[in-house]
């Protein structure tokens, strides 16, 4: 045996705790800090929200900090504020005029830096365009956009306005924003000539064009020249952004809205086709984007923070635009892919302007990774001095990478667990405080009853699983599925009384620690995004051939999941290969790219009980590990699961 020393490699579950450097500059410096505020949060939260809040502009004060019969909330209640300024107003008047709130980056290059005066008088001169096209209070803007900084100020504008913005992710199709804005009632949009993604223009314009063929509701239609991208104008109904801007004075008077006035409703999937409007209001939900960003991103005057999220995305909700903006932070904002031109980019605009918080998602860190520890390592990221984490578990093996390659072993990494119901982060660790282990979220935020119950409501023993639930209510919750309130009880407060089910799997550890294990219903999170599979289902069987279809998820390297189908042909059809791209495609264009299965199998006919339900959970084992060795007792035919076993084997 030889005796030479080898390097000690680290184990993929060390627990890396704060460096001192970072503690003794961090607002929470330690464990006993944390507990102790943690301890008057849960036992006083009037007390510690009320603190809180206080750090935002309010034009008239609340009376009562929770107002709270179950499942309904009233935060901050009798209080008058304005949102936008919190975000935009309190620093373009005081000594942040003149500080850039957003750095902003082109795909092709270009660049643009707005300062907070600047903001200030651009979001002021849209919200005046917004009325002047008629947008009262409580109206619904729908918003499909690049990621440009107009897009940050058409929801701002909305929010000055008393408007309720609705953001669609400008990768989601036509008829994705039918669906929005039938449910929305928006009568509204706001979008632009296309965007910038991988060297090419993405048309934005045509596809809303599209939905309005078929729905009738909306009046209007402002268009930004983004790209130079001929698009049609419809005159009576479509007019240029810069046109109406051009004549729009760059003073509006921001009126107070009631604590709890609507600010937007943002779609996200769940377990049935059709996707739930996340309702958020007003105080609560700044004060836990605000005190988020204070406390986990650490974030500081001088602090350059990067988020890469979209703002179609509840990330690019909470923290691009209200969390940060909130806190008078410079961000970077980035128009386009990751790869454009090589994955060289993010690394080059990190160095470029000195990014010192970065957020991304460990499906684009896995996606780095695969492409070569030479990209990052070609550019300077020392200014770098925090790391975050979001949208799925981030696999040890990406933490270390990240931890190492990125954040120079020096950063700590905040994993944040959160969702678009809960508008701010709810789970993560304090940087200058909490040790982290690769994989873990750590330990609730101030004010967060996080716990996980059994089936019968028992809080559950360290080490087994359960049902991830917050006991008490807080600031940023969501308040209401838009226009179902029946839904929104069924949906988080029927599984217990009282409290909220975030609908995730989890785990403590002994520390104390949650484990996130991933969703218990039926949707899937490819890529940091939720998919319903019931949504894709619907596509699918939306096309002319298709009979019925099942979808499941299965484990990818890349992407976290990866969407599987299988689809009955009805017996007018064919099986054939076109027939499979053409469904993939259908998909495409009916939900957005993101949801185009990886995997679709043809199925003579789907695993179903006697009653007649699909038995995705066979599906699922049969596409995860090829064979079946589940209980298969309920099966109505157990020739069919067999005849796609010897189909999958091929
Ligand atoms: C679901 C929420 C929150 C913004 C992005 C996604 C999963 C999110 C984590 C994390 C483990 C996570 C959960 C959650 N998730 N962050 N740090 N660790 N899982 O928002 O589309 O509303 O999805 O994403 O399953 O329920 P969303």
């Amino acid at each position: 045996m030889s005796s030479k020393k080898t390097t000690p490699t680290r184990a993929l579950d060390a627990v890396h705790k704060p460096s001192k450097e970072f503690s003794s500059k961090a607002r929470i410096p330690s464990m006993a800090a944390y507990k102790k505020l943690y301890k008057e949060s849960i036992e006083k939260p009037a007390v510690f929200w009320a603190r809180e809040a206080k750090e935002l502009v309010w034009q008239k004060p609340w009376s009562k900090v929770l107002n709270w019969k179950a499942p309904n909330a009233k935060w901050f209640e009798g209080g008058k504020l304005n949102v936008c300024e919190s975000c935009v107003d309190r620093h373009a008047t005081g000594p942040r005029k003149n500080k850039a709130a957003i750095i902003w980056e082109g795909e092709p290059g270009d660049k643009r830096v707005i300062t907070y005066g600047q903001l200030h008088k651009d979001v002021c001169r849209f919200a005046n365009v917004l009325q002047k096209n008629g947008v009262k209070s409580k109206d619904r803007v729908l918003i499909y956009m690049p990621m440009v900084p107009e897009a940050a100020v058409a929801m701002l504008a909305c929010a000055r306005i008393g408007a309720v913005h609705n953001v669609v992710f400008g990768g989601f199709a036509s008829e994705a924003i039918i669906d929005r804005l039938e449910d929305s009632g928006a009568s509204v949009i706001v979008t632009a000539d296309g965007g910038w993604r991988r060297g090419k223009v993405v048309p934005l314009k045509p596809v809303v064009d599209e939905a309005l063929t078929k729905c009738g509701q909306v009046k209007r239609v402002i268009v930004l020249n983004r790209c130079n991208h001929e698009v049609q104008m419809q005159p009576d109904r479509d007019v240029w952004w810069h046109d109406e801007v051009a004549n729009a004075s760059s003073k509006h008077t921001a009126k107070g809205f009631d604590s709890e006035h609507p600010l937007f409703v943002l779609y996200t999937s769940g377990s049935t086709g059709k996707p739930k409007g996340i309702l958020h209001t007003s105080g609560g939900y700044l004060t836990g984007t605000y005190s988020t960003c204070k406390y986990i991103f650490d974030m500081r005057d001088d602090d350059v923070y990067w988020c890469t999220a979209d703002v179609g995305w509840i990330t690019g909700h909470s923290y691009i635009v209200y969390g940060p903006l909130a806190n008078g932070v410079t961000q970077v904002m980035y128009e386009g892919a990751p790869n454009a031109p090589d994955f060289g980019r993010f690394w080059k605009i990190v160095e470029e302007y000195g990014v010192t918080i970065f957020y991304t998602a460990p499906t684009a860190i896995r996606a780095f990774i695969k492409a070569g520890n030479h990209f990052p390592a070609a550019h300077d990221l020392s200014s770098l001095r925090l790391l975050g984490s979001v949208g799925e578990p981030i696999n040890p093996e990406a933490w270390n990478w990240y931890h190492e390659h990125i954040g120079g072993g020096r950063c700590p990494i905040v994993d944040t667990w959160w969702q678009t119901e809960t508008g701010s982060i709810l789970i993560s660790p304090l940087p200058g405080a909490t040790p982290c282990k690769p994989g873990t979220a750590t330990l609730p935020f101030f004010g967060i009853d996080a716990a996980i119950l059994d089936d019968a409501g028992n809080e559950v023993k360290a080490g087994q699983d359960g049902r991830l639930v917050i006991r008490k209510p807080w600031p940023s919750m969501i308040r209401s599925i838009y226009g179902d309130k029946e839904r929104y009880k069924k949906t988080y407060w029927s599984d217990y009384p009282g409290i909220y089910t975030a609908g995730d799997g989890a785990r403590r550890d002994k520390d104390g620690n949650f484990w996130i294990i991933g969703r218990l219903d039926d949707v899937l999170n490819v890529s940091g995004h939720r998919l319903g599979t019931a949504e894709i289902e619907s596509a699918l069987v939306s096309h002319p051939a298709v009979a019925e279809a099942a979808v499941v998820g299965r484990p990818d390297e890349m992407k976290g999941q990866a969407v599987a189908a299988f689809v009955t042909l009805k017996s007018t059809h064919t099986e054939s290969d076109a027939l499979l791209i053409e469904l993939r495609n259908h998909v495409g264009k009916v939900i957005g790219a993101i949801a185009k299965p990886d995997d679709l199998h043809f199925a003579p006919a789907l695993p179903k009980t006697r009653s007649g339900k699909i038995m995705r959970r066979l599906l699922k084992e049969l596409v995860c590990t090829g064979k079946i060795s589940g209980n298969i007792t309920t099966l109505e035919d157990v020739k069919v699961i067999e005849a796609l076993q010897s189909k999958l084997a091929k």
